[in-house]
């Protein structure tokens, strides 16, 4: 490879425009082509487990519509699964888990998990072989808080209530199931990207519900941790950090963590962007129900992001995950107006 990957180059600090676009959950049931491949595979948990369907269904979005980046396909809930938590999947209703007793914490035990992730791991080195060479190659986890939400409540709930009351009634269970989490995590994305991946992005998705207390405590500590760990064993790791809803915690979580690149949902003001921006990449933020709704508020959408953050180390994406509602001419319109 003579060129370097065009997200590889942003991560490192340089400015690309047209940027480099990928979107969170592009491989997902707004494809008929990946709603094809997930029956064929008999459910969800089916298809993240094997490496040939999950090579598939990763290959899917890029072969459709060229994106700049492909992410692994599998679960942040594999973790918990790899701790024999009675993961499974409802039709309609999402993720279910055997909700976790404080008197459970000290003996969940993280011996599984490397047989039982191999499979993923095949898929990050089938992936690397079979992706177009330009093709920025981006594995994941879940964050420790994040993942530790769906383990205490056992589905996912609005407000990770269960979660921050378990915090604040056991705060020593808590912080050893946060930095269990973080040692298997950083394990995991260790594999990920010594079977090939160019970096890795950490999803802390319920960030947002936490004071800042507990910010620094569930969603800085267990993340720095990860990050170190994963330097000490990859010193020239690329690590996006994506804590949606975090808003004026964002200020300082690329110095606290130490990851690249900050990934911003859309809630983020423009200006408070720029400012992230200074210190590094960003990543982000248009409103999914832009993609939704298409036409002018997609428009102007894209534009706002490319005016204000185009100038900088930008990564585009969505402020979240793409909708199954997500119309497929729109994600071509999208990319359309960003690369001109
Ligand atoms: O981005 C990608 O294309 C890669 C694949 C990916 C999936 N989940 C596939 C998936 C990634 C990166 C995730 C991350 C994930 N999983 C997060 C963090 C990001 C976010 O969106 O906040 C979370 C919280 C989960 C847990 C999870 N997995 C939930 C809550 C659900 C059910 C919600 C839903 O949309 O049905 C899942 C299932 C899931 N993960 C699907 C996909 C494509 C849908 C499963 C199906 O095919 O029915």
């Amino acid at each position: 490879m003579t060129e370097r990957r065009k997200l590889m180059r942003v991560l490192e600090g340089e400015t690309v425009f047209p940027p480099p676009v990928w979107l969170m959950r592009q491989a997902g049931r707004y494809l008929p082509e990946y709603r094809e491949t997930r029956a064929k595979a008999g459910g969800f948990l089916e298809l993240c487990y094997d490496p040939d369907f999950a090579t598939e269904v990763t290959l899917q979005p890029i072969r459709r519509f060229g994106f700049d980046a492909a992410i692994l396909f599998s679960d942040i809930l594999v973790i918990p699964d790899a701790l024999d938590r009675g993961l499974h999947f409802v039709a309609g209703e999402g993720p279910k888990l055997t909700p976790l007793r404080e008197d459970e914490v000290a003996s969940l035990d993280p011996s599984r998990a490397e047989t039982h992730l191999a499979p993923v791991i095949a898929t990050v080195a089938r992936l690397r072989e079979e992706l177009p060479e330009e093709t920025t190659l981006i594995g994941f986890c879940g964050a420790p808080f994040t993942v530790a939400t769906y383990m205490i409540a056992g589905h996912g709930t609005p407000d990770q209530a269960p979660a921050r009351l378990f915090g604040y009634r056991h705060p020593e269970a808590m912080e050893k199931l946060l930095y269990l989490l973080a040692e298997m995590s950083a394990d995991y994305l260790i594999r990920q990207l010594t079977a090939g991946a160019d970096c890795v992005q950490i999803f802390d998705s319920w960030a947002g519900v936490l004071d800042e207390a507990c910010f620094e405590a569930y969603a800085i500590g267990p993340v720095r941790r990860m990050v170190e760990k994963i330097r000490a064993a990859r010193p020239d790791a690329k690590i996006i950090g994506f804590a949606k809803g975090a808003g004026a915690f964002l200020s300082t979580y690329r110095e606290k963590t130490g990851v690249d690149a900050v990934g911003l949902d859309w809630q983020m003001p423009m200006d408070f962007a720029r400012s992230i921006q200074t210190g590094g990449a960003v990543q982000g933020n248009l409103d999914p129900l832009r993609l939704i709704a298409g036409g002018r508020a997609l428009d102007e959408g894209v534009d706002r992001i490319l005016e204000h953050l185009g100038g900088g180390s930008l990564i585009f994406n969505l402020g979240h995950g793409i909708t199954p509602d997500a119309p497929i001419e729109h994600v071509e319109a999208l990319l359309k107006r960003i690369r001109g």
